[in-house]
């Protein structure tokens, strides 16, 4: 027990719920201490020498004395790679069977005894004694792994293998990624867990890991990027250590991550190119981002502890008697009986589906929280124990159901890697429709099981179907939340085949896009969790999930009405835009902040709906290219060195530089501009890139920055329509843009526009297309 446990353990012991966390903490060691395979003695072991070489599709086996490597070159370009014969699937990442053999690329033999696969965009070479190099068609090197190692028990029924793998990359490069990072989105020198984790009572930007990690790091170099994406779940540590060039000695300390894992298969991808090609790459890897209904691209609503219909209907009334948009409002466990999953407190919210009725008339949808954990011996549960021969309950080493402590106390968990329990869980939401829901909160799902000490999840010795192929938590953990996300997803497609679901979850693994998003979990209310917020979007953007937010104001306390202010314009940049709060914590109206706030808040509230149909047309984007709403300023100029460390601005897609203010008592900020010309989007004064200017940043003002030539599709002033905003291209140059219209609550793709923009004369025009004139464009910046 560290010291941050026994603070934990010894204020827990004087509640119920905590004696009971107690209880639950010590069931699941014990089930551990029988459970979980003994490790015993282990021998270490390396490939050892090249002994031989098969060429095969797409590359080829290279033999080893002691392990065999498998390098393929997919279409398209990615490279998979693997050693001890694990094939890329089964994946819960990977869609279908994974890209095809790339059939040009050949494998040929390299100078000093080794091999390599050359393709058109990558040549993977590997030598005598298996380490392997990722290098450019021109021959830079992206990627150096050394051979990896393994640690195998002696015994082989004592389980897995763990095993390590050292990298090095440019000593120019950047780390970003592996997941939701506190500390991001540039990952610094330390170490990083491969482990979903509740943090408990809010987090800061000191706190790893947090609830959704994922073993993907994009890594940003002069000589290229590259994503690489280790296909393994359990349990593993991420320790990174930027390089360092050799100041005129010519001496570069290259950049390190080493990757040591508690099991599971040595199998890798690696994508290759500018960060759209690689996220694009991506994304026809791990499956395309789903694409948000409209409605949950303006601003939403939520609070644990609204207590009552009556005090929803109340704030429902002070966003519309103010003129605020307000688009949902989401409802915690608190509307739960007993908090339990599935059910409705039927005393304080006696008709939901009514209220959701009254609510959608005035434009507004009701969310529901929807945690995993399932009170044992509810109505749920009993349902749960007739799905397939054993029922649908996570179980221990000896058969018996695997029982935590959440909210509603002594609870069994879903095993979501079972297809059956999927679909009998996905069938569950059609009473939350029935409620009147339009939209579903995963929450909890990390899972989480309340201790005072040790892990606050299962056992890791708890069993999984793991789809058929058996295995414990070690392995499950980290899935747990994705198969929760696939089956509310499914089931949703399921239960109403002509809407897009809206789902996001806390936690979850690389491919949740496919199901929703996600967003911040509990960051805490102080400016460096702020900080955090846009660290956490980042970072889950370069990881391919697109969509997610913050809760702003912070989850647990209260803001000041300046730090308030400062979430409120940063989250209305963001693709999910959500105040939300602890039943504890502070109010998060923002008339709650004083009148001067109000109108602040009004104002940013305001330009988010006017930019509502700019969201639109980049969560469209994000589902066709991978690209993510909201980029890191280096996204198209990845060369730009001074770039790659600013990380407290980002493009929102590409005609928007958001700046937003995260120091207390700031009234004006440095801006970095990526090359190009920017607009003030409040003065319309012009400034050229590359370089750095200051900008004037009052409480209620957030810089943002647009770019010379783009094309925006805006709210028309009288609410309603979609018009077109165009910014000035520089004299002599040309600008374009794309626009995807919102083609309604299904599943269609949505036309895509294209415009461009040009000087004629003194005049800026707008042609679509076929080449004709667009009509009624607002055109700034002149
Ligand atoms: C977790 C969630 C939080 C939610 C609370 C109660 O802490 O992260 O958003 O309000 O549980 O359900």
């Amino acid at each position: 027990m560290n010291g941050r446990d026994l603070v934990r353990a010894v204020k827990d012991i004087g509640t119920e719920r905590g004696r009971r966390a107690w209880r639950s903490a010590w069931r699941h060691r014990r089930s551990d201490a029988v459970g979980l395979p003994r490790r015993g003695a282990e021998r270490a072991r390396v490939p050892g020498l090249l002994t031989g070489t098969e060429a095969r599709p797409g590359g080829g086996v290279l033999r080893f004395a002691r392990s065999e490597l498998v390098v393929r070159v997919t279409v398209g370009g990615a490279v998979f790679w693997s050693w001890d014969g694990a094939g890329p699937t089964p994946s819960y990442a990977v869609v279908g069977e994974g890209p095809e053999p790339d059939p040009r690329a050949v494998l040929e033999p390299d100078t000093g005894g080794g091999w390599r696969v050359v393709s058109e965009r990558v040549t993977v070479a590997v030598s005598r004694h298996g380490a392997l190099e990722v290098r450019t068609p021109g021959g830079a090197v992206l990627r150096r792994e050394a051979p990896p190692r393994w640690w195998e028990p002696v015994d082989p029924r004592m389980g897995a293998a763990r095993w390590l793998q050292r990298s090095e990359v440019p000593a120019d490069a950047r780390f970003f990624g592996l997941g939701g990072r506190a500390a991001g989105p540039r990952l610094r020198d330390g170490a990083y867990r491969l482990w979903n984790t509740d943090p408990k009572g809010g987090f800061g930007p000191g706190v790893d890991p947090l609830y959704l990690t994922m073993p993907v790091q994009m890594v940003v170099a002069d000589a290229g990027t590259h994503l690489v994406f280790h296909d393994n779940s359990w349990d593993g540590r991420v320790v990174l250590r930027e390089g360092e060039e050799g100041a005129g000695s010519g001496a570069d300390r290259p950049g390190a991550s080493e990757l040591r894992m508690e099991g599971g298969p040595l199998r890798c991808w690696v994508l290759v190119g500018t960060p759209a090609r690689v996220l694009q790459g991506w994304a026809g890897l791990t499956g395309a981002a789903a694409v948000p209904p409209e409605w949950a691209l303006g601003y939403q609503h939520a609070r644990w502890g609204f207590g009552s219909a009556q005090e929803v209907r109340r704030v429902v009334a002070g966003y519309a008697s103010r003129g605020l948009a307000l688009s949902a409002v989401h409802l915690d466990i608190d509307h739960y009986d007993g908090h339990r999953v599935f059910t409705v407190d039927e005393g304080r919210f006696p008709d939901l589906p009514e209220l959701s009725r009254e609510l959608e008339e005035l434009g507004v949808r009701l969310v529901s929280i929807v945690d995993p954990a399932v009170k044992a011996g509810d109505g749920v549960h009993a349902s749960g124990l007739t799905v397939g021969a054993g029922g649908a309950f996570v179980r221990d080493a000896r058969g018996g159901e695997v029982r935590g402590e959440v909210w509603p106390g002594e609870c069994a968990y879903p095993d979501f890697t079972d297809p059956a329990v999927r679909e009998w869980w996905g069938g569950l939401y059609e009473e939350r429709l029935a409620q009147g829901f339009a939209g579903f909160w995963h929450d909890m799902n990390e899972p989480v099981s309340f201790a005072p000490f040790g892990d606050t999840t299962l056992p890791r010795s708890a069993r999984h179907a793991l789809d058929g192929a058996g295995g414990d938590h070690r392995e499950g953990h980290n899935v747990y939340a994705l198969g929760m996300a696939r089956a509310g997803w499914e089931g949703l497609v399921r239960l109403r085949p002509a809407e897009r679901p809206f789902l996001f979850s806390r936690s979850g693994w690389a491919g949740m896009q496919r199901y929703g998003g996600t967003w911040s979990g509990d960051v805490e209310s102080s400016w460096e969790g702020l900080r955090a917020s846009l660290a956490l979007v980042l970072g889950l953007g370069l990881c391919g999930v697109p969509y997610s937010g913050p809760d702003v104001g912070g989850f647990g306390g209260s803001p000041s009405p300046e730090l308030y202010v400062r979430w409120l314009q940063l989250g209305a940049y963001l693709p999910l835009f959500r105040t939300h709060s602890a039943i504890w914590a502070g109010r998060r109206e923002p008339w709650e902040f004083g009148p001067e706030v109000a109108q602040q808040a009004a104002a940013v509230m305001a330009e988010r709906e006017r930019l509502r149909p700019y969201f639109v047309t980049l969560a469209h984007l994000a589902r066709r290219t991978g690209a993510p709403y909201v980029r890191p300023v280096w996204w198209g100029t990845p060369e730009e060195r001074r770039l790659r460390d600013c990380e407290d601005a980002f493009l929102l897609g590409d005609a928007l530089l958001v700046a937003p203010v995260l120091e207390c008592g700031a009234d004006r900020r440095a801006v970095r501009l990526p090359r190009g010309r920017w607009y003030d989007t409040a003065t319309g004064a012009a400034y050229e890139g590359p370089g750095q200017i200051l900008l004037d940043a009052p409480q209620g003002r957030i810089p943002v920055l647009a770019r010379a030539g783009a094309v925006l599709p805006v709210r028309g002033a009288s609410g309603g329509g979609v018009r077109l905003e165009v910014w000035a291209p520089a004299r002599g140059r040309t600008g374009g843009g794309v626009v995807i219209r919102d083609p309604g609550p299904g599943f269609e793709a949505g036309e895509v526009e294209r415009y461009t923009v040009r000087w004629l004369g003194d005049a800026v025009v707008v042609e679509d297309e076929a080449g004709n004139p667009v009509e009624g464009v607002t055109v700034r910046g002149l």
